[in-house]
Protein backbone atom coordinates (compact mmCIF):
# COMPACT_ATOMS: atom_id res chain seq x y z
CA UNK A 1 0.00 0.00 0.00
CA UNK A 2 1.01 3.42 -0.77
CA UNK A 3 0.80 5.13 2.57
CA UNK A 4 0.81 8.26 1.05
CA UNK A 5 -2.91 8.04 -0.64
CA UNK A 6 -3.93 8.63 3.14
CA UNK A 7 -2.41 11.91 3.23
CA UNK A 8 -4.86 13.03 0.42
CA UNK A 9 -7.50 13.23 2.69
CA UNK A 10 -8.25 16.58 3.94
CA UNK A 11 -8.92 17.58 7.58
CA UNK A 12 -9.93 20.86 9.39
CA UNK A 13 -8.03 21.39 12.79
CA UNK A 14 -10.25 22.25 16.62
CA UNK A 15 -9.67 23.09 19.38
CA UNK A 16 -11.49 20.10 21.72
CA UNK A 17 -11.74 21.62 25.42
CA UNK A 18 -13.12 20.06 28.43
CA UNK A 19 -13.71 21.04 32.06
CA UNK A 20 -13.79 18.75 34.99
CA UNK A 21 -13.93 20.03 38.52
CA UNK A 22 -12.13 23.08 38.10
CA UNK A 23 -9.50 21.62 35.75
CA UNK A 24 -9.76 23.03 32.17
CA UNK A 25 -7.86 21.63 29.13
CA UNK A 26 -7.76 20.87 25.70
CA UNK A 27 -6.08 19.65 22.88
CA UNK A 28 -5.06 19.67 18.96
CA UNK A 29 -7.70 17.71 16.92
CA UNK A 30 -8.09 17.09 13.57
CA UNK A 31 -10.24 13.97 13.29
CA UNK A 32 -13.57 16.13 14.42
CA UNK A 33 -16.56 15.38 11.56
CA UNK A 34 -20.25 16.28 11.57
CA UNK A 35 -21.79 13.10 10.65
CA UNK A 36 -25.45 13.40 10.72
CA UNK A 37 -27.86 16.49 10.37
CA UNK A 38 -31.28 15.15 12.07
CA UNK A 39 -30.19 14.78 15.01
CA UNK A 40 -26.57 17.18 14.76
CA UNK A 41 -24.49 14.76 15.56
CA UNK A 42 -20.34 14.45 15.22
CA UNK A 43 -17.40 12.11 15.53
CA UNK A 44 -13.96 13.00 17.41
CA UNK A 45 -11.45 10.43 17.58
CA UNK A 46 -8.57 10.67 20.51
CA UNK A 47 -5.64 9.26 21.55
CA UNK A 48 -6.18 7.50 25.05
CA UNK A 49 -2.89 9.05 26.54
CA UNK A 50 -4.41 12.88 25.51
CA UNK A 51 -5.16 14.24 29.18
CA UNK A 52 -8.43 16.14 27.29
CA UNK A 53 -9.73 12.15 26.48
CA UNK A 54 -9.99 11.14 30.05
CA UNK A 55 -11.64 14.33 31.08
CA UNK A 56 -14.48 14.20 27.86
CA UNK A 57 -14.82 10.43 28.87
CA UNK A 58 -15.60 10.84 32.50
CA UNK A 59 -17.55 14.78 32.02
CA UNK A 60 -19.37 13.50 28.67
CA UNK A 61 -19.12 17.20 27.36
CA UNK A 62 -16.66 19.15 25.05
CA UNK A 63 -16.44 21.62 22.92
CA UNK A 64 -14.81 22.22 19.70
CA UNK A 65 -13.15 25.23 18.34
CA UNK A 66 -13.11 24.97 14.56
CA UNK A 67 -9.07 26.75 13.68
CA UNK A 68 -9.29 29.43 11.07
CA UNK A 69 -6.31 30.45 8.87
CA UNK A 70 -5.65 33.50 11.29
CA UNK A 71 -3.94 31.27 13.73
CA UNK A 72 -0.31 31.14 13.91
CA UNK A 73 1.41 28.28 15.60
CA UNK A 74 1.29 29.64 18.83
CA UNK A 75 -1.83 27.79 19.54
CA UNK A 76 -0.49 24.83 18.48
CA UNK A 77 1.85 24.77 20.50
CA UNK A 78 -0.12 25.77 23.48
CA UNK A 79 -2.69 22.82 23.15
CA UNK A 80 -1.09 20.42 20.83
CA UNK A 81 2.47 20.25 22.26
CA UNK A 82 2.09 19.83 25.73
CA UNK A 83 -0.17 18.15 28.34
CA UNK A 84 -2.48 18.97 30.65
CA UNK A 85 -1.08 16.40 32.62
CA UNK A 86 1.73 18.81 33.16
CA UNK A 87 0.70 22.55 32.28
CA UNK A 88 -2.22 24.75 32.88
CA UNK A 89 -2.74 25.47 29.52
CA UNK A 90 -5.38 28.36 30.29
CA UNK A 91 -2.48 29.94 32.26
CA UNK A 92 -1.80 33.61 30.60
CA UNK A 93 -4.24 32.92 27.68
CA UNK A 94 -6.77 35.69 27.50
CA UNK A 95 -8.78 34.40 23.98
CA UNK A 96 -11.50 31.93 25.67
CA UNK A 97 -15.01 32.43 26.66
CA UNK A 98 -16.90 30.16 28.71
CA UNK A 99 -20.11 28.95 26.88
CA UNK A 100 -23.45 27.91 28.39
CA UNK A 101 -22.30 24.24 29.45
CA UNK A 102 -19.29 25.93 31.47
CA UNK A 103 -16.43 24.96 29.39
CA UNK A 104 -13.75 26.88 27.67
CA UNK A 105 -13.98 28.03 24.08
CA UNK A 106 -11.54 29.84 21.72
CA UNK A 107 -12.36 33.63 20.82
CA UNK A 108 -9.64 34.39 18.80
CA UNK A 109 -8.24 32.94 15.26
CA UNK A 110 -11.12 30.70 15.28
CA UNK A 111 -13.98 30.98 13.20
CA UNK A 112 -16.95 29.31 15.46
CA UNK A 113 -17.36 27.05 18.45
CA UNK A 114 -19.50 23.94 19.10
CA UNK A 115 -21.17 22.77 22.13
CA UNK A 116 -21.59 18.87 22.18
CA UNK A 117 -22.83 16.09 24.86
CA UNK A 118 -21.43 12.46 24.28
CA UNK A 119 -23.99 9.86 23.48
CA UNK A 120 -21.84 6.76 22.23
CA UNK A 121 -17.99 5.86 22.24
CA UNK A 122 -16.34 3.51 20.46
CA UNK A 123 -13.33 2.09 21.45
CA UNK A 124 -10.47 2.00 18.84
CA UNK A 125 -7.61 0.35 20.54
CA UNK A 126 -4.92 3.65 21.01
CA UNK A 127 -8.17 5.82 20.54
CA UNK A 128 -11.60 6.84 21.66
CA UNK A 129 -14.31 8.06 19.13
CA UNK A 130 -17.10 10.01 20.80
CA UNK A 131 -20.53 10.39 18.94
CA UNK A 132 -21.91 13.17 20.39
CA UNK A 133 -24.76 15.68 20.02
CA UNK A 134 -24.28 19.30 19.21
CA UNK A 135 -26.34 21.18 21.85
CA UNK A 136 -24.89 24.55 21.10
CA UNK A 137 -22.18 26.77 18.82
CA UNK A 138 -21.92 30.05 17.34
CA UNK A 139 -20.28 31.79 14.22
CA UNK A 140 -17.03 34.17 15.40
CA UNK A 141 -15.60 34.80 12.17
CA UNK A 142 -15.47 34.52 8.33
CA UNK A 143 -12.03 33.66 8.01
CA UNK A 144 -11.62 30.22 6.18
CA UNK A 145 -11.41 27.01 8.11
CA UNK A 146 -7.58 26.00 8.44
CA UNK A 147 -7.07 22.05 7.19
CA UNK A 148 -3.73 19.67 7.94
CA UNK A 149 -2.70 20.81 4.56
CA UNK A 150 -2.41 24.90 5.23
CA UNK A 151 -1.24 24.04 8.53
CA UNK A 152 1.84 21.86 6.48
CA UNK A 153 2.52 24.52 3.93
CA UNK A 154 2.13 27.86 6.33
CA UNK A 155 1.45 27.52 9.83
CA UNK A 156 3.85 24.69 11.10
CA UNK A 157 7.65 25.79 11.35
CA UNK A 158 9.93 24.19 8.99
CA UNK A 159 12.42 21.89 10.42
CA UNK A 160 15.75 23.81 11.19
CA UNK A 161 19.06 22.70 9.01
CA UNK A 162 20.37 21.00 12.20
CA UNK A 163 23.78 21.45 13.29
CA UNK A 164 23.30 17.94 14.84
CA UNK A 165 26.26 15.15 13.93
CA UNK A 166 23.56 12.71 14.59
CA UNK A 167 20.25 12.16 11.87
CA UNK A 168 17.23 13.64 12.65
CA UNK A 169 13.85 12.06 11.99
CA UNK A 170 10.25 14.69 11.90
CA UNK A 171 7.19 13.04 12.82
CA UNK A 172 4.93 13.98 9.02
CA UNK A 173 1.70 14.23 11.63
CA UNK A 174 2.53 17.01 14.03
CA UNK A 175 6.31 17.55 13.35
CA UNK A 176 8.28 16.74 16.51
CA UNK A 177 11.92 16.18 15.63
CA UNK A 178 13.81 12.96 16.99
CA UNK A 179 17.34 13.59 17.44
CA UNK A 180 19.55 10.63 17.53
CA UNK A 181 22.61 12.40 19.20
CA UNK A 182 20.52 14.44 21.83
CA UNK A 183 18.52 11.50 22.52
CA UNK A 184 20.90 9.04 22.59
CA UNK A 185 19.68 6.11 20.78
CA UNK A 186 19.05 5.09 17.25
CA UNK A 187 16.25 5.31 15.56
CA UNK A 188 15.65 2.36 14.28
CA UNK A 189 16.55 0.87 17.87
CA UNK A 190 13.68 2.52 19.13
CA UNK A 191 10.89 -0.73 20.43
CA UNK A 192 8.34 -1.24 17.64
CA UNK A 193 5.12 -0.15 19.48
CA UNK A 194 7.21 3.25 20.13
CA UNK A 195 4.99 6.36 19.13
CA UNK A 196 5.98 9.97 18.86
CA UNK A 197 5.22 11.91 21.79
CA UNK A 198 3.66 14.82 20.42
CA UNK A 199 0.53 13.44 18.67
CA UNK A 200 1.20 9.36 19.64
CA UNK A 201 1.70 8.42 15.88
CA UNK A 202 3.61 5.19 15.24
CA UNK A 203 7.38 5.34 14.15
CA UNK A 204 6.33 4.01 10.18
CA UNK A 205 5.20 7.86 9.71
CA UNK A 206 8.51 9.62 10.76
CA UNK A 207 10.92 10.18 7.96
CA UNK A 208 14.40 10.71 7.71
CA UNK A 209 15.72 14.60 7.61
CA UNK A 210 19.10 14.80 7.12
CA UNK A 211 20.28 11.25 4.85
CA UNK A 212 24.01 10.34 5.81
C1 LIG B 1 -1.41 19.62 14.18
C2 LIG B 1 -1.71 18.64 15.28
C3 LIG B 1 -2.73 17.72 15.10
C4 LIG B 1 -3.05 16.80 16.11
N1 LIG B 1 -4.06 15.91 15.91
C5 LIG B 1 -4.40 15.03 16.88
C6 LIG B 1 -5.48 14.12 16.70
O1 LIG B 1 -6.18 14.11 15.67
N2 LIG B 1 -5.77 13.24 17.70
C7 LIG B 1 -5.06 13.22 18.86
O2 LIG B 1 -5.37 12.40 19.73
N3 LIG B 1 -4.02 14.10 19.09
C8 LIG B 1 -3.68 14.99 18.11
N4 LIG B 1 -2.64 15.88 18.31
C9 LIG B 1 -1.82 15.78 19.53
C10 LIG B 1 -2.46 16.40 20.78
O3 LIG B 1 -3.01 17.67 20.52
C11 LIG B 1 -1.33 16.52 21.83
O4 LIG B 1 -0.85 15.22 22.13
C12 LIG B 1 -1.72 17.26 23.08
O5 LIG B 1 -0.53 17.69 23.71
C13 LIG B 1 -2.55 16.47 24.08
O6 LIG B 1 -2.83 17.31 25.17
P1 LIG B 1 -3.55 16.78 26.51
O7 LIG B 1 -2.72 15.66 27.06
O8 LIG B 1 -3.60 17.97 27.41
O9 LIG B 1 -4.92 16.30 26.10
C14 LIG B 1 -2.31 16.83 17.32
C15 LIG B 1 -1.30 17.77 17.52
C16 LIG B 1 -0.99 18.68 16.51
C17 LIG B 1 0.09 19.69 16.74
Amino acid sequence: MNKNSLYSISYGLFVLSAREGEKDNGCITNTAIQVTSEPTQLTVAVNKGNYTTGMIDRTGKFNLSVISEASDFSLFERFGFQSGRDVDKSDGFQDVKRSENGILYVTQNCNAYLSCTVVNKIDLGTHIMFVATVDDGDVLSREPSMTYAYYFANVKPKPKPTASSGRVWVCRICGFVYDEEKEGTPFEALPADWVCPICKHPKSDFELMNKQ
